[in-house]
């Protein structure tokens, strides 16, 4: 699908961004292994999340959806199947990576594969401390690329210091954690989002955390917890920066997850300058969450570093689109993990902007972008990278003329109905 965007007038109103991808995955594969049923309300209903919920089907678990939610009945720590045939796991690293956790600890066998893009992905992050635990583990490319197939069982809890701040590769080895003999340390270099250290315990794990180290004791089971979703910080991050950039815009998103090893791009953008509110802060499923209302003014380049670079990594890409009409220079470093996403977002925002006028620099791990008022509209790809192509759309509004995204129904992998949304927001649209 490809979509014509052009300058709009003022984007104002208010929306609620869609479930947050991460609580979603999380909350399904959690309630699969636990005893009883859970309800996942306001489960993200969008393909990468959709993969989960199909892979936990495949291992044996009764998922229903019910249109407000999931109803999950949970087979227990030891009630897993061995699935019939491949799972595809789609686009999605999260659900690969921390399927391959989960069945590290099971004792079967299991194959793992993805789209043309997750196959590209670096799987040997977790394929091997996986081993180390005691999984029988082989994946294409000398074990680091999918399709990656798992004979589990008989693990044993490991100390293991992460060379990347991953809250997948984190995430794995609790997982893994769950099912082994003795506990399971994960020390990381900088602290990942920590979804899963919140909602383990939700289902009776013992987890502790200090500074960098996440601890797991292996329980004897998992009890049915009832999670409500908040909405995807990542999804509302698109909205904050399209009303900052388009002149006259206002637009409050409702309730925002705000989970502080999130929202590093709201640091950043107030060091740009922005006038970004947060307001109505409380906590849903032990999650802090809030609406923020974001209003339209001039912003400055600023220097981001690698010290925020976990707290925003899905973010850059739009980060890089409000760079693009900053006054002056916007310089990301230590961003190297950014080429091994959905797509290498260092390059495909680099092309993205250069297309439209903007003057970029790539470097190993980030890149500089010298931002302009006279951006302009041009035909754009999104690489098949759901962030790349509301990223680009962004831009797109702040830009002369007409813009083409191309290959734009990558937003369904986070965000359906994102341009609708978009297109609802826009005064006189
Ligand atoms: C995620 C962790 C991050 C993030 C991804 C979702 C998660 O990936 O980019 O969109 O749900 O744990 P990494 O763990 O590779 O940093």
């Amino acid at each position: 699908m490809r979509v014509e965007l052009e300058r709009c007038g003022p984007l104002r109103g208010e929306i609620e961004p869609p479930s947050d991808k991460s609580i979603s995955h999380r909350a399904v594969m959690f309630s699969a292994i636990a005893e009883g049923t859970s309800r996942v309300s306001n489960f993200l209903h969008a393909a990468d999340t959709l993969s989960t919920a199909h892979a936990m089907r495949s291992l044996g678990v009764n998922v229903q959806d019910d249109g407000a939610g999931l109803l999950v009945h949970g087979v227990g720590l030891r009630g897993l199947q061995e699935p019939a045939g491949p799972i595809d796991c789609g686009n999605s690293g999260t659900t690969m990576r921390l399927l391959s956790g989960l069945i590290a600890g099971q004792g079967f066998f299991a194959l793992l594969s993805g789209d043309e893009s997750l196959s590209e992905r670096p799987m040997g992050r977790v394929i091997e401390p996986l081993r180390s635990m005691g999984a029988t583990i082989m994946a294409r490319n000398n074990d680091t690329l999918a399709p990656i197939a798992i004979r589990g069982g008989n693990l044993k809890g490991i100390k293991y210091s992460t060379p990347v701040a991953s809250a997948q590769l984190k995430s794995a080895l609790l997982l893994a954690g769950l099912f082994a003999q003795g506990p399971t340390e994960v020390i990381e270099p900088e602290k990942s989002r920590d979804h899963t250290e919140r909602m383990l315990p939700a289902f009776g794990a013992q987890v502790e955390v200090d500074g960098l180290t996440v601890r797991l004791e292996p329980p004897e089971s998992l009890r049915a917890v009832d999670i409500e979703v908040p909405g995807d910080f990542s999804s509302a991050a698109f909205f904050i920066c399209a009303a900052l950039t388009v002149p006259g815009s206002e637009v409050l998103i409702k309730d925002v997850g705000l989970n502080p090893l999130r929202t590093g791009l709201l640091k950043v953008l107030g060091s740009m300058g922005a006038s970004v509110q947060v307001l109505n802060q409380r906590e849903m499923s032990g999650e802090p969450v809030g609406d923020v209302l974001a209003r339209h003014c001039a912003l400055k380049g600023v220097e981001v570093g690698p010290d925020v670079v976990p707290s925003m990594i899905d973010e850059f890409p739009v980060l890089c689109a409000v760079a693009a009409t900053a006054s002056g220079t916007t310089t990301i470093r230590g961003a190297a993990e950014l080429r091994l996403k959905e797509s290498d977002r260092v390059s495909a925002m680099a092309e993205g902007l250069r297309a439209m006028g903007v003057g970029v620099e790539e470097f190993d791990d980030g890149l500089c972008i010298e931002g302009t008022e006279a951006l302009k509209g041009a035909r754009v790809h999104s690489r098949g990278d759901h962030r790349i192509a509301m990223a680009l759309s962004v831009t797109a509004l702040a830009a002369e003329g007409n813009s083409t995204v191309e290959d734009a129904e990558a937003v369904d992998i986070s965000y359906p109905g994102f341009f609708e949304t978009l297109q609802g927001l826009v005064v006189g649209g």
